[in-house]
């Protein structure tokens, strides 16, 4: 297995909820973290949660709006320098409405950060990746790209779409000695499902019980990031759900 230690990771989402998990498992792992996300503070907060390893400039932040090119570009120069070994695209909106009440805005939105967000961060990390010949994706779409979901159509495309770009990027990169990965988690608890379990309703469908953990996502994304050989997975991390 590749060892993460010394190694440079772009994690989008990573203020909080999955993509914080990631960057914290990664970071016990010895990989340096790029933490993105809107909110300069926010994110600061989340990196001086990270495992430094005893150096203090290991981990550090860039605050964008992933769903616009402006701060990929900005980011392409400002690390002109720098590896990036690893780039997570966790950064995600949700959706509770079902398509006829959804506002405009909201399908932008969701449309917007999550898949073309998705599409942006691969074009502009992958050319940085083909110069060292080397680099994995593990892109964070949902169990509701290939499962039915309530209240959820336009986030199912998004997530949909995050599946079909990560196929194609396999075929084409994988030459390249780049790997590209997609999960499909569940139901997590994180921020963006706080409110969706209050009654137990929502654990009583799911095969385990229960919600997974941020943390048992992040070990899938750490399957991934090691593993030589996954290229093309397709990993769903549901407690089963997706047997229903
Ligand atoms: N939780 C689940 O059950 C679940 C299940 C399946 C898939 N997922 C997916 O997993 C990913 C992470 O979800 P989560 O549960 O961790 O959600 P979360 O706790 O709500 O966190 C969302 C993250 O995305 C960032 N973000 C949102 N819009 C952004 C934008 N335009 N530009 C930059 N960053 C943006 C947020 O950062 P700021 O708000 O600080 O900018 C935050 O870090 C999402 O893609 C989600 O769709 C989650």
């Amino acid at each position: 297995m590749q060892s993460l230690a010394g190694k440079r990771c772009f994690i989008t989402g990573g203020s909080r909820g999955l993509g914080l998990a990631i960057a914290r498992l990664f970071a016990a792992q010895g990989a340096g973290c790029t933490l993105i996300g809107r909110n300069e503070d926010t994110l600061a907060k989340a990196a001086d949660t990270l495992d430094t390893q005893g150096d203090l400039q290991r981990h550090c932040v860039s605050a964008f709006d992933v769903s616009t090119p402006d701060g990929w570009e900005k980011l392409v120069v400002s690390t002109k320098n720098q590896v990036c070994d690893i780039l997570v695209n966790a950064a995600g909106v949700s959706q509770n409405s079902f398509i006829f009440k959804t506002e405009k805005h909201d399908v932008n939105e969701i449309i917007a950060t999550n898949l073309t967000g998705t599409i942006w961060g691969c074009k502009y990390i992958i050319p940085k990746m083909m110069k060292q010949k080397s680099g994995c994706i593990i892109n964070v779409a949902s169990l509701l790209a290939t499962h039915r979901g309530k209240g959820a159509s336009v986030y199912a495309a998004s997530k949909a779409g995050i599946v079909g770009l990560t196929r194609s990027l396999a075929w084409e990169v994988g030459r390249f000695g780049i790997r590209a990965n997609v999960l499909l988690p569940g139901y997590i608890k994180t921020d963006m499902t706080k409110d969706m379990d209050q009654n137990g309703e929502l654990s009583a469908l799911i095969p385990l019980g229960r919600l997974g953990l941020a943390r048992e996502v992040a070990d899938a994304a750490l399957f991934l990031a090691q593993n030589p050989y996954a290229h093309n997975c397709v990993l769903n991390i549901d407690g089963g759900l997706s047997a229903t």
